[in-house]
């Protein structure tokens, strides 16, 4: 029988990826829709689907695949995709429905394997916001960082500090970061004037821990980690691939590990001399309420035991829950400020890093 909830999943995605700018998504989800609607492969592909699947994200799977296929050579897609040097245009729909039908058709069961896969990005124009965070860490305590990223993806962003950063602020623009890196993100701080940037932010240790770990050297998890990049975001492509190229030379550490357990272990085992910081971005949505208890309680302990020489800071480039707007924040504990620490709101932001409203919170600090 048909899961009428699949055609519903569609829809919605469809008008997301009309508000996202995506006209190549847009189109390979209608095509979906229409064939899943006539009964065809598609309605064979996602017939019994055991979950919710809008929860599930089945149409950016279905999409993903199709990426994945035209990344991998599919000669009836790649014309179509800019990510494989093509362009999408309305007049060859035709064409791609054709290709998108026929890559489903020729590989069912690589495309139901493809289904199980989480859609997973890492999105490094975050770090764009997140350099404040970092900064105003290293600047209140003096002392190198110990990097540790709840939710890290493919790591990327752990390399935070060797990519170049383009901001424009209130107060004109300003730059940080190597001019020679192959990556340059651009961002906007808008609202108070921006904390003068250390210049220089001295990394002790970085890992990250995730999940699904994205292995940059496996070549299928590397090509299914550009595939969830929608095929004619170039711009979100570029960063991408300029931080896998990046990675390759300096690969950032992983573990594969649930969050919720793994924050604990990182502040028991943290080095002296070094501020540890935890952080993440876009990860807390998907936490469950136990996951968040867990890793609240861990930093509330931290809190207990904190010296000034084993600081603690939680920092945040999330949504508290999905509906809500992305923000950036920090607590820190310094051993000094007692056991909850000192909270800073630094200001709401775009979810991929485009820009921050800055608050006017670094003066007193
Ligand atoms: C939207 S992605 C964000 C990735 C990265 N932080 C970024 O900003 O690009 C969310 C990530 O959180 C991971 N994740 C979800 N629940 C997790 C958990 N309980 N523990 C560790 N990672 C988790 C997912 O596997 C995924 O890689």
């Amino acid at each position: 029988m048909k899961n009428d909830k699949i055609a519903t999943a569609l829809e919605a995605q469809i008008h997301a990826c009309d508000v996202l700018g995506s006209p190549l998504t847009k189109a390979v989800l209608e095509i979906c829709l229409n064939d899943f609607l006539t009964d065809g492969i598609v309605a064979t592909l996602t017939r019994g689907w055991a979950g919710d699947p809008l929860d599930d994200n089945v149409p950016l799977r279905l999409a993903g695949f199709i990426h994945f296929s035209a990344l991998g050579g599919d000669a009836g897609l790649r014309p179509h995709f800019a990510s494989c040097g093509g362009t999408f245009q309305a007049q060859g729909k035709d064409a791609l429905a054709r290709a998108v039908l026929d890559c489903f058709t020729r590989h069912e069961a690589d495309a139901r394997r493809f289904f199980r896969r989480t859609p997973q990005t890492n999105e490094t124009g975050r770090t764009g916001v997140l350099l404040v965070g970092f900064s105003e860490i290293a600047r209140r305590t003096g002392l190198p960082l110990n990097l540790a990223e709840m939710g890290a993806s493919a790591g990327l962003n752990l390399l935070f500090d060797k990519f170049h950063y383009q901001i424009e602020t209130a107060n004109g623009s300003l730059s940080w970061g190597p001019r020679d890196s192959a990556l340059t993100i651009s961002s906007q701080w808008r609202g108070a004037s921006p904390p003068p940037l250390q210049s220089d932010i001295e990394i002790a240790a970085r890992v990250g821990c995730d999940l699904f770990p994205v292995d940059i050297g496996d070549a299928e998890a590397r090509r299914a980690l550009e595939a969830w990049v929608w095929g004619d975001m170039s711009e979100r492509r570029a960063r991408l691939l300029a931080a896998l190229s990046i990675a390759d030379n300096a690969p950032p550490k992983l573990v594969r590990a649930d969050a919720a357990g793994w924050v604990a272990a990182q502040i028991m085992n943290r080095p002296r001399g070094q501020v540890t910081v935890l952080y993440h971005s876009l990860v807390w949505p998907y936490l469950d309420v136990s996951q968040r208890m867990a890793i609240e309680s861990s930093f509330a302990q931290a809190g207990e035991t904190v010296t000034p020489d084993t600081p603690v800071a939680w920092l945040k480039m999330d949504h508290d829950h999905v509906r809500s707007f992305s923000h950036l924040s920090y607590r820190l504990w310094t051993g000094e400020n007692g056991p909850e620490g000192e909270h800073v709101f630094i200001g709401p932001c775009h979810p991929h890093g485009a820009d921050l409203e800055l608050r006017d919170v670094f003066a007193e600090s």
